[in-house]
């Protein structure tokens, strides 16, 4: 039997570990104040919005909610984050992606002051994550990290696969297992021979957007599988990239769905927001 990494458990170590800071900071004097922007009603963004809202006022840290019309000018929308790139009383900025056809990503994204870059998605972050310097780091791969260390898994020296390549978990999660001194590969949609490449991994992060995808087939024996998918199926069932019942037998531990990385995101996003006043 696979350890089964659990987490829903560890997501709630962390927020109690937050919880407890924002405390000591409070008696210091010292709030913390997001800002969470929706564009439009997309009801995913909707329940992501409002649990990142529901942790917020679990680990005591105000959340300021701005809800914009599915219609909102890029211009508008650029306004409202520099307003709150000046307000003192803002520590981190989060607006909730995907953004309405009219209004440019990577634009908003860049507009966000980087000493307010909750979500680690400013390239100012990202360069430097890579260079090893301290600041915001996206917020799935960092949870993927903190799942890996606090089930006792060591990453330094270990051959790391990881399918997928986008800015905000394959990347990001390839620098962070660097970091955290493993032997890091990025397979991706134009790998010849994927299952040749996955089998190598002693740790196996899936980001690869296919519900069920990796099957035993495609881990070896004894590897740590991490299934960052998510995904509802046939018959309205959560599920991820990883065919767990398949897999499994093969791991020696592996994340469910629901109740793996899922959780874990919420909560380094959490934590960002207290290393806005961290010193
Ligand atoms: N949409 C899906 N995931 C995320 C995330 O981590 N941050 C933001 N801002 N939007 C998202």
């Amino acid at each position: 039997m696979a350890q089964l990494i659990d987490g829903k458990a560890i997501s709630q170590q962390i927020k109690d570990e937050l919880k407890a800071e924002v405390e000591a900071l409070k008696n210091d004097g010292t709030d913390i104040c997001l800002a969470v922007i929706q564009v439009g009603d997309d009801p995913a963004s909707s329940v992501y919005v409002r649990n990142k809202k529901r942790a917020c006022a679990y680990i005591g840290v105000e959340s300021r909610a701005y809800e914009l019309p599915e219609d909102t000018t890029e211009e508008q929308l650029v306004e409202l984050v520099k307003e709150l790139n000046a307000d003192d009383t803002v520590n981190g900025i989060l607006v909730q992606l995907p953004l309405p056809a009219q209004i440019d990503e990577d634009k908003i994204i860049r507009t966000i002051s980087a000493d307010k870059d909750v979500d680690g998605f400013h390239p100012e972050s990202v360069g430097k994550l890579w260079i090893g310097e301290k600041g915001f780091l996206s917020c799935t791969p960092a949870g993927v990290i903190q799942l890996l260390k606090r089930s006792g898994i060591e990453i330094a020296g270990k051959e790391c696969v990881i399918i997928g390549r986008s800015n905000i978990v394959g990347k990001p999660m390839a620098a962070l297992l660097l970091r955290e001194n493993g032997t890091v590969t990025i397979a991706h949609s134009r790998t010849k021979n994927l299952a040749d490449v996955t089998r190598r991994a002693d740790i196996l992060i899936v980001a690869i957007g296919k519900e069920r995808f990796i099957t035993s087939d495609y881990v070896k024996e004894g590897a740590v599988v991490i299934d960052v998918g998510m995904h509802r199926d046939a018959e309205n069932h959560l599920c991820g990239d990883v065919d767990f019942a398949d897999v499994e037998p093969v791991a020696s531990a592996i994340t469910p769905v629901p109740g793996g990385v899922g959780p874990m995101t919420i909560a380094m996003l959490m934590n960002n927001c207290v290393e806005t006043v961290r010193s």
